[in-house]
């Protein structure tokens, strides 16, 4: 196959190699950080790229169509693919999939699990404490944290990954109370999850709160004050979507005049920027969005994501098409 792909940033060999293994002339970005539209548009005017492999951090809109009508189609090595104008490129009838894997679904559950038993736990706090010298023995009072059983999480969002997250919490013995756009049977079936008809029916209910909605503009700024203030002063707010979907200086507000007990964040509102109003609190735990960043998960990522160029360039149906 005689065309040219280019790749924003290093991915996994595995995908690489099945696309060079497939024919395809394949160019790697040798920089790991992300780059800028300006840069992606330069390196994708060096050659007459067919088809791109990006990330989601990589802004592609019209400037990158207009720049380089030659590139047919995008595929995001990413689950989400808010980064993609998705009206303007079927406008122009370039090809858009993502790269859903259920590996990546799994570990973002797994992140999401280990947020909440790290806040319940008061794990980085302690953590910290012991390395700044501070332990002097046990004490019956240090760092009092919350049991998870018995208690109620309520997932925004129960797709692929909010589903993973309900089986773990139900394994944790926690009771499950969901809302989403529509029911998910399996849930209710599978781990007595409840429905909630609407985010403020759910919120008041929950232990801990989390979400897996993807950006769109009904989900931007989903929780916001007024809904932090439905939420119990003892609960904890999880974010493994998009950082959007919380207003962030809502949040710091909310964490610092204990509205809320703690969050655990992965994503940011203006990544890779973090308000330095979250970084001071000891009511948090930020990870610096590596969710899905198992090698499992990376390297299905990178085997889909490859798997979705091939299909395009041999006129097969791409099955995470999206655009
Ligand atoms: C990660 O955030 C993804 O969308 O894959």
């Amino acid at each position: 196959m005689n065309k040219n792909i280019f790749i924003t940033r290093q991915i996994p060999e595995v995908g690489i190699n099945m696309l060079r293994k497939a024919g395809f002339n394949v160019d790697v970005s040798p920089d790991q950080d992300p780059p800028n539209q300006e840069w992606i548009i330069s390196e994708l005017k060096n050659k007459q790229y067919d088809g791109v492999i990006s990330l989601l951090t990589d802004a592609i809109d019209s400037k990158v169509f207009d720049a380089v009508p030659s590139v047919k189609v995008y595929v995001n090595y990413a689950t989400g693919f808010d980064n993609i104008d998705l009206a303007e490129a079927k406008k122009r009838g370039i090809a858009v999939a993502n790269s859903p894997s259920d590996l990546a679904s799994e570990a973002v559950a797994e992140h999401t699990i280990a947020l909440m038993l790290a806040l319940a736990a008061r794990i980085v706090e302690a953590d910290e404490s012991v390395r700044r010298g501070k332990y002097k023995g046990w004490a019956p009072m240090n760092f009092i944290g919350m049991d998870i059983l018995g208690k109620t999480l309520g997932l925004v969002g129960a797709g692929r990954i909010g589903q993973r997250v309900a089986h773990y919490s139900k394994g944790l013995g926690l009771d499950v109370l969901y809302t989403d756009v529509k029911r998910n049977e399996q849930i209710e079936k599978e781990c007595g999850a409840k429905y909630c008809a609407s985010v403020e029916e759910l919120l008041p209910q929950c232990d801990v709160v989390s979400l897996h909605t993807p950006l769109l503009d009904s989900t931007r700024h989903l929780i916001n004050e007024t809904r932090l203030h439905l939420m119990k002063p003892t609960a904890f707010l999880i974010n493994t979507s998009r950082g959007p979907v919380v207003d962030e200086k809502a949040l710091e507000n909310a964490l610092r005049e204990k509205v809320i007990a703690g969050a655990g964040l992965d994503v940011f509102e203006f990544e890779p920027n973090i308000s330095p109003g979250l970084i001071e609190l000891q009511n948090v735990i930020l990870t610096p969005h590596i969710a899905s960043a198992s090698d499992e998960a990376r390297d299905e990522m990178a085997t889909i994501a490859a798997q979705g160029i091939i299909d395009f360039f041999e006129g097969k149906e791409m099955k995470n098409r999206v655009a």
